[in-house]
């Protein structure tokens, strides 16, 4: 198979050649003033001539745009330098090499600190304008791999995080404080080799989720896992505080895989409200394949979803669950101010079905009306991760704006979309100096005093 025939290395995922740094960007529309910050986005890029055995091994791109007072100021995009993009291995003979990572997952800010992220590494720290610090552990205090999915407690500025290991302890919970010291770290009981890639934070609660995806010995794309009836599927419930891990409670679910939560709350009987897109076996088949460019693929990284809503009732000890949606979407988000409390919207990203029927567009549920409105992006063109920011002042939940990057195909080109997260109406589009990489997650990251919340 040559480099080309890998998905993931071709249209809209084509790799970045270079790094750039462009500045005093074109702007279409009127960009809200208060869009003061910086839109951060990871992606797997490998260097030219590489092709990764996974879609997920391809070396971490961060782009990055800077708003200032309705200028679009610069454009950059840097590769997150660690050892593995020069070629150091994962596995060595003593173990892991925890700073051996892609760092192509994610890219958040926690105290002021911006931390490209991967599941199976340390954080890698960047500076403001993307140029590599170096592995970040904590002070010291992490001495596993950190999710990439850590959680930003809105009330208490905690950052909520776990790793996920193939061996035991199979799950180790950790808290940072707002200034960013890990000031709790526990493993959790009854933990198994499941994938876990996300998971959700409650006011009162952490839950984690474990599917059907896990790890595989066998599996040699690089990433050892793989779909297994066997495994079963599962929700754990754990206290927050110090002594919540001992008292985690895990609840069977229908077989299946989430990779992305939307959001979990308490709702006004106490019980646990998860929302997220999941797959079934062949779903997760699908997506597998075009991960790995393997045949039998899907014709998208997604090809199929269906979200999820879970009701944990922890007096009696029931798990309620529903299929609530069936559009292929994934890349979840929200109004992150409603993070761990009950929210009405939630937005996502969706995908072309199997016949090609739907194509890319940004998504907005209203989870009272139950109405789901898709804001189709344009031919050939893609969305990336919709990242909410809130208006400045706002009190309704839907008052902001969603910031995209879209990869367009036709032009050879990307924008910044922002659009009106209330109506999805388009706000303004900055225009990019290339075509950026259709990739994963992002983060909005408001310059200090701004009255705005992280992506
Ligand atoms: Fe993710």
């Amino acid at each position: 198979m040559t480099a080309t025939a890998k998905p993931y290395l071709t249209g809209h995922y084509a790799p970045v050649a270079d790094e750039l740094t462009a500045t005093g960007l074109t702007v279409e529309g009127t960009l809200p003033p208060e869009l003061t910050g910086r839109l951060v986005r990871n992606s797997h890029n490998p260097k030219p001539g590489i092709t990764p055995t996974h879609w997920f091994k391809g070396s971490g791109m961060v782009h990055g745009i800077r708003l200032r007072d309705g200028r679009a100021e610069w454009y950059r995009n840097r590769w997150v330098h660690t050892p593995a993009l020069d070629g150091a291995p994962y596995l060595t003979e003593h173990g892991p090499d925890l700073t051996a990572s892609a760092a192509g997952t994610h890219v958040i800010e926690h105290a002021g600190r911006l931390l490209a992220l991967c599941e199976a590494n340390l954080p890698f720290e960047l500076t403001r304008e993307l140029d590599t610090v170096g592995a970040y552990d904590f002070n010291g205090k992490l001495r596993t791999a950190m999710t990439a999915h850590p959680k930003e407690d809105p009330v208490t500025g905690e950052l909520h995080f776990f790793a996920s290991s193939p061996f035991p302890p199979f799950l180790t919970y950790y808290v940072a404080d707002a200034k960013g010291e890990i000031v709790h770290s526990a493993e959790v009981p009854g933990a198994t080799a499941s994938l876990k890639h996300d998971f959700a934070v409650t006011r009162r609660h952490v839950v984690f989720v474990e599917g059907n995806v896990t790890f595989d010995p066998a599996d040699h794309s690089g990433i050892p896992y793989g779909w297994s009836d066997e495994q079963p599927a599962r929700i754990g419930v754990m206290p927050r505080g110090a002594d919540g891990a001992g008292r985690v409670r895990w609840f069977s679910i229908e077989p299946g895989n989430m990779l992305h939560v939307a959001n979990a709350y308490e709702d006004g009987l106490g019980r646990i409200v998860l929302e997220g897109p999941t797959v079934d076996r062949e779903g997760f088949r699908l997506s597998w394949n075009w991960w790995v460019g393997a045949p039998g693929r899907g014709s998208e990284p997604v090809s199929r979803s269906y979200t999820r809503r879970w009701v944990v009732d922890l007096v009696d000890g029931t798990v309620d669950e529903q299929i609530i949606d069936d559009l292929p979407v994934e890349f979840p988000t929200l109004n992150e101010e409603y993070l761990g409390a009950e929210n009405r919207y939630r937005y996502a990203v969706s995908f072309p079905d199997e016949e090609g029927f739907g194509g890319y567009g940004v998504v907005k549920y209203d989870r009272i009306t139950g109405a789901r409105r898709i804001r189709p992006v344009g031919d050939a063109r893609m969305p990336s991760e919709a990242v909410f920011v809130p208006a400045a002042g706002a009190t309704g939940e839907d008052e902001g704006y969603l910031l995209t990057v879209v990869s367009d195909l036709k032009q050879d080109a990307s924008q910044l979309l922002v659009l009106d997260a209330a109506g999805l109406d388009r706000i303004a589009t900055v225009h990019l100096p290339h075509r950026v990489t259709a990739g994963l997650h992002g983060s909005w990251i408001p310059d200090a005093g701004q009255d705005a919340t992280r992506g």
